[in-house]
């Protein structure tokens, strides 16, 4: 259910069949939505397809056949900035900041196109939402610890105010105090009113916080439903949750 009790379907997909090498198709028929308001999360093994799902919605993964529509509208194959003025945001599993570049020019990276007046304007926001970003607004974004880190790609991202942030595995490779931290971080976003898919490794603390989620296997969801039902099924028990700490 959407937090504010409308049903409006702000991102979807319908039988998507995608893939990278031609023959192989890895999404064999995904379908998945995402309402107003809403934190989804996609759980899965690895190789299930889950940011290649998240690729799919952005543009960067060939879509062989199937819809993908933002609000009602195709966007199926469009290329990745044309669905940033669009209202889609996305952060990559790796590789999400530029790692030479200071906090402050990475944000205005990710509004490059906005007048500069607005670009500070967006810059105090995203300050004002992650406190710890603007304390380290010159500094080098290598230097950041890992949770700040992924504080300054999801910073990046929501520059351009998108309605829809598409993140992909945000607390891999974070110790379990600073997975918490990014957690927080994430909930904070979608209580500013964006909509978010998350994709986590991190099953259990991903439903957890999830309004709804999906399993995926071999390319196709597998489950779905609200992220209590989920943490209690049998089935997603078993195959998904079982061998993964109860963190
Ligand atoms: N750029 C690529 N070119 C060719 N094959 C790819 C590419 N990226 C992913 N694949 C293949 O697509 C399949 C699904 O990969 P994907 O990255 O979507 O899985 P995932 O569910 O995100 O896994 P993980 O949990 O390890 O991140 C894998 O078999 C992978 O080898
Ligand atoms: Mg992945």
């Amino acid at each position: 259910m959407s937090k504010n009790g409308e049903r409006e379907v702000v991102l979807s997909s319908k039988d998507v069949v995608a893939g990278y090498l031609p023959g192989v198709d890895i999404l064999t028929g995904c379908n998945f939505d995402l309402y107003k308001g809403e934190l989804v999360g996609i759980i899965g093994p690895n190789g299930a397809g889950k940011s290649t799902l998240v690729k799919s919605m952005f543009g960067l993964v060939e879509v062989r056949s199937g819809v993908v529509e933002l609000m009602g509208e195709a966007i199926t194959n469009l290329p990745a900035h044309q669905l940033v003025e669009k209202g889609v945001g996305f952060v990559p599993q790796t590789e999400n900041v530029f790692p030479s570049l200071t906090v402050s020019e990475n944000l205005e990276m990710g509004a490059y196109q906005l007048p500069k007046q607005q670009v500070e304007k967006r810059i105090q926001a995203i300050t004002d939402l992650f406190p710890r970003l603007g304390e380290r607004i010159r500094q080098r974004a290598g230097l950041l610890s890992g949770g700040e880190r992924q504080m300054l790609a999801m910073g990046r991202a929501l520059m351009m105010e998108p309605k829809v942030l598409l993140l992909d595995e945000p607390s891999a490779g974070l110790s379990p105090a600073l997975q918490v931290e990014v957690f927080e971080n994430v909930t904070s976003i979608n209580k500013t009113g964006v909509s978010i898919v998350m994709v986590e490794q991190n099953a259990t603390r991903c439903l957890k916080i999830s309004d709804r989620g999906y399993v995926l296997d071999q390319g196709k969801n597998a489950y779905d439903g609200t992220g209590k039902d989920l943490l209690n099924d049998e089935n997603v028990i078993k195959l998904y949750l079982g061998t993964l700490a109860q963190s």
